[in-house]
């Protein structure tokens, strides 16, 4: 199958049409998304939360994100893989952030990264960019300032709007192939999109958008705990996994596995 690329994403904004993006952090699961027809597959941070048990992404290092890009990366054919920059791996200087997208793309074998910040990122996607390095852009809310943004909320209400579509614009000028948005209300998320070439994703941000993207575990209904508002669950894999697991200590503790099939003659 012929590998997604940043300028097919383009063609699906252009053509009125919209992709679907999804995490990813290992290659059995990242097979079963790319030929199911995910167009983009994201090794997120949120690896810190849903793979490592943490509260939140700032303590994903590079190292971390090198393996579940690889892991991916391995198992998708099709799929444009893109990797999260990890908290304090950029933010310093442009060269910093050249120097972890280069180890990103190159040891981690990833198409492209993804950059939290706005306009003041500027400067640095722009010398990414010009590194041969694509970068998705990340606005709105963006986890790894939970703490600067004062917890999860929607951002870009009211006033913030404006500042919203000028950092977009920065962003796109700067040479960002896409804009990604999370938890922005839809009528802004809908403006950044007209506003712009480049195609944008949405998390929590509407309709308007290019693509969507969800958390796979989120999505999949493997995610204990309340949902948020964003959140379609298109299973409940934590009753079917819970179930199934349960069958199967039952049939251990009961002698029904492993049966004669599953055992070896002498
Ligand atoms: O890390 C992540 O999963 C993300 C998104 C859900 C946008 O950045
Ligand atoms: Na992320």
């Amino acid at each position: 199958p012929r590998r997604v690329r940043t300028v097919h994403l383009r063609r699906f904004k252009e053509a009125g049409e919209r992709f679907a993006m999804l995490t990813a952090y290992d290659a059995t699961m990242a097979g079963i998304f790319d030929r199911a027809g995910v167009e983009v597959l994201l090794v997120g941070d949120s690896a810190a939360n849903v793979m490592m048990g943490r509260s939140t992404t700032l303590s994903m290092t590079v190292e971390e994100m090198l393996v579940y890009s690889r892991s991916v990366v391995a198992g998708a054919e099709r799929a444009l893989v893109i990797a999260d920059v990890p908290f304090g791996s950029y933010e310093a200087s442009p060269q910093q952030a050249v120097e972890t997208g280069v180890r990103l793309m190159k040891e981690g074998g990833v198409h492209a990264v993804k950059v939290e910040g706005g306009a003041a990122m500027a400067g640095h996607v722009r010398a990414m960019v010009a590194a041969g390095i694509p970068v998705m852009a990340h606005i709105g809310f963006t986890p790894q300032s939970e703490h600067a943004l004062g917890g999860y909320r929607v951002q870009g209400r009211g006033e913030a709007g404006e500042r919203l579509l000028a950092d977009a614009r920065a962003l796109e000028e700067a040479g960002a192939f896409s804009v990604l948005m999370e938890m922005v209300p839809a009528a802004v998320a809908a403006e950044v999109d007209a506003g712009l070439a480049v195609p944008t994703v949405g998390i929590g941000a509407g309709s308007g958008t290019t693509g969507q993207v969800l958390v796979w575990q989120d999505m999949l209904g493997l995610t204990a705990g309340r949902k948020p508002r964003f959140v379609r669950e298109y299973a409940d894999l934590r009753s079917t996994v819970a179930e199934a697991v349960g069958a199967y200590r039952e049939d251990v503790r009961t002698g029904r596995f492993p049966a004669e099939e599953h055992s070896f003659d002498d």
